[in-house]
């Protein structure tokens, strides 16, 4: 089965947040499925692309309303992924060292009309083509009512929202970028007065899925304002949790890591790589660590943190570090709080993927106190180092841990994201923490957890041949 996914982000050439990571590893998992699975991805100025080899397979011209707009399609040359990569080049508007910028309408509109005039004229189509977010959403509605591209009008169409607070909103005027189709279609375009590109995928692709269960029961009450359609839509919603790619998050031979080690070595393993990060940091490393990675941003809760760490210092023993960047405001309170409590506390304000890798390895609890999150990895890949995550019970971080006070319990878990709820958890890890047997056992626990791939890399063909059979 050939399967295209169509993504703004995928790991190693581009990544700002999870999305990069499931891109970079559902394509890889496919394949030893058996598929013939690969990624499109606008071409952007990053250190990756810059290091490695890409050949131009394709090279075209679109109108975009009265823009004319030359692109190339190129091909990465490395085998080294597990599938294939093909990124769409147009200099003046992907090629650019961050992601997202404040004309992304314009860019990832251009992204997606590219794409599609590259695969319409393919000789072997593909069985499937998958969207992720509002980035290529608005490729549904093309193949099903641009008249040019009538040839891609049979191949089902999948969605999957990894984040639905973020829709791609844009004024109707976009509409004229869009390659000619019959007016009484413009309706699948908007919502509430705009054009919604999360939205009008959700209407014209032929399966929407989310990256948990429960995300999806959640999305159906509290989506950003696209409750009433999803439920209408609820027919084809369907939730499948994320996986994890084990060959890059392995403590066993990761290289990011002061000592590698397994789940019988783990108690040596982690000590070695806490007492690392400690040192790195000015921190203890005889006091349990509490850690937290991520985006600074209000989904995560992180105007919380600053207030949170604050009381959890006074009134625990623990000791707290941040890795995070987003807003300037958390980011100058969580710099502020370093002078308070120095020796007990740190940030690092900025993306370090080797910092993350060794702060999962090194630090005794992982704390995720997410207002929404719709899978989250962090808990998955703190569990894969036997580290502790420390969740409020949204999402798929309802769906992966398992309070350490009911049966097969093996993280900390709160109901609501608040300072309380937080320092609260922070005292009950503490408790966790002093019944040292226990603790330990339950790193090897943790760390045989199965968050691979491999289940929902089957679930997601499964979803497809459904397709393919109506
Ligand atoms: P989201 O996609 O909403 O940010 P996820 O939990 O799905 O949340 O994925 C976050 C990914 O980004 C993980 O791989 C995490 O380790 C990584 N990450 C987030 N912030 C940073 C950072 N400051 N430095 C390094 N890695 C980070
Ligand atoms: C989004 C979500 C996160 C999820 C990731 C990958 O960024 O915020 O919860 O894990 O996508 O699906």
């Amino acid at each position: 089965m050939k399967i295209f996914h169509l993504s703004a982000e995928c790991y190693p050439l581009a990544k700002v947040g999870g999305l990069a990571d499931v891109v970079g590893a559902l394509p890889k998992y496919q394949n030893q499925l058996g598929c013939d699975s690969m990624v499109i991805m606008p071409f952007y100025n990053t250190k990756y692309t810059q290091n490695n080899t890409f050949e131009e397979v394709f090279s075209g011209r679109i109108h975009l309303g009265s823009h004319l707009v030359d692109f190339q399609i190129l091909n990465l040359k490395s085998d080294d992924l597990g599938f294939e990569v093909f990124c769409v080049h147009i200099p003046e508007l992907l090629y650019r060292t961050d992601v997202y910028c404040n004309d992304d309408s314009f860019r990832f509109m251009a992204f997606q009309v590219a794409a599609l005039d590259w695969i319409k004229q393919m000789q072997n189509l593909p069985d499937i083509i998958h969207c992720h977010d509002h980035h290529s959403g608005i490729v549904p509605f093309m193949m099903s009512h641009s008249f040019v591209y009538e040839r891609l009008r049979y191949i089902p169409s999948v969605l999957t929202i990894h984040n639905g607070q973020y829709q791609g909103w844009t004024g109707m005027e976009t509409a004229s970028l869009i390659p000619h189709f019959k007016a009484d279609r413009l309706g699948f375009l908007i919502w509430r007065n705009m054009i919604n590109p999360l939205a009008s995928a959700i209407k014209c692709a032929w399966k929407v899925t989310t990256v948990s269960p429960s995300y999806m029961q959640e999305l159906m009450y509290k989506a950003n304002g696209l409750e009433d359609l999803l439920r209408h839509e609820s027919a084809k919603c369907v939730g499948i949790l994320n996986g994890i790619d084990t060959s890059v998050w392995n403590p066993k031979d990761d290289g990011n890591l002061m000592k590698t080690y397994t789940a019988r070595t783990s108690a040596s393993g982690k000590q070695a790589n806490k007492e690392f990060l400690c040192k790195e940091f000015n921190l203890n490393p005889e006091k349990p660590l509490v850690a937290f990675i991520g985006r600074l941003v209000g989904e995560k809760a992180a105007d919380l943190l600053p207030y949170a760490c604050d009381f959890g210092l006074e009134t625990t023993d623990a000791n707290i570090l941040i890795l995070g960047s987003g807003d300037p405001q958390v980011e100058y309170q969580l710099n502020a709080l370093k002078e308070k409590h120095h020796g007990r506390y740190n940030a690092f304000i900025g993306y370090d993927e080797k910092l993350s890798h060794l702060i999962y390895a090194g630090a005794d609890f992982l704390l995720m106190p997410s207002r929404v999150e719709p899978c989250g990895l962090n808990q998955m890949y703190a569990l894969r180092y036997g580290t502790v995550p420390v969740v409020n019970r949204v999402g798929g971080l309802k769906d992966t841990v398992v309070d350490f006070s009911l049966e097969h319990g093996f993280g900390v878990t709160f109901d609501n994201a608040s300072v309380a709820d937080i320092v609260n958890a922070i005292q009950r890890c503490m408790y966790f923490y002093s019944e040292e047997k226990r603790f330990k056992a339950n790193q090897k626990t943790m760390m045989g957890i199965d968050h691979s791939w491999d289940k929902s890399a089957q679930d997601y063909l499964d979803l497809y041949t459904s397709l393919k059979q109506n």
